[in-house]
């Protein structure tokens, strides 16, 4: 587990490079680990809109939800800061609307992923559902 966790939070940070916040400077990159052992990543998109933005974990959904073959998700690793300086500054927790893009896909998955974030002083190692307890999600429409 160690070695996943640190290859997961590798691949966020590098993930963060790919961030376009020119609005914030703040860069955020997120990985999923999938069942199958395959890793997808994606990274912070601001708009000129500013409430449009999408965070980094939330990219990282939609780029899993919008394939045909989702698999289940396993881990999250988040790793933001200043550009070039991903996990050098306080930990970076996925924010509230982020929690419940995660959850629809762990519901789906049958899952209830570890959350590594990542920051300066460590980092924070929880499972979604303490981030989010007594989550809404698709199992309670069905
Ligand atoms: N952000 C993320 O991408 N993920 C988080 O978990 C926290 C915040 C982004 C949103 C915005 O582009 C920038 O960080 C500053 O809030």
């Amino acid at each position: 587990m160690t070695t996943r966790r640190e290859d997961l939070i590798a691949a966020a940070r590098v993930a963060a490079a790919g961030a376009y916040a020119p609005y914030s400077g703040f860069h955020v990159g997120a990985a999923l680990l999938m069942s199958d052992g395959s890793m997808v990543t994606g990274a912070n998109v601001e708009n000129a809109s500013y409430g449009l933005s999408l965070c980094a974990e939330t990219v990282a959904v939609a780029r899993i939800l919008s394939t045909a073959e989702r698999g289940a998700l396993e881990a999250m690793a988040v790793s933001g800061g200043e550009p070039g300086a991903p996990g050098q500054g306080p930990t970076v927790t996925p924010c509230g609307r982020c929690r419940q893009v995660l959850v629809e896909l762990a519901q789906l998955s049958g899952t209830d992923p570890l959350i590594w974030c990542d920051g300066k002083d460590g980092v924070l190692e929880v499972r979604l559902s303490e981030l989010l307890p007594h989550a809404f999600g698709p199992a309670n429409l069905t």
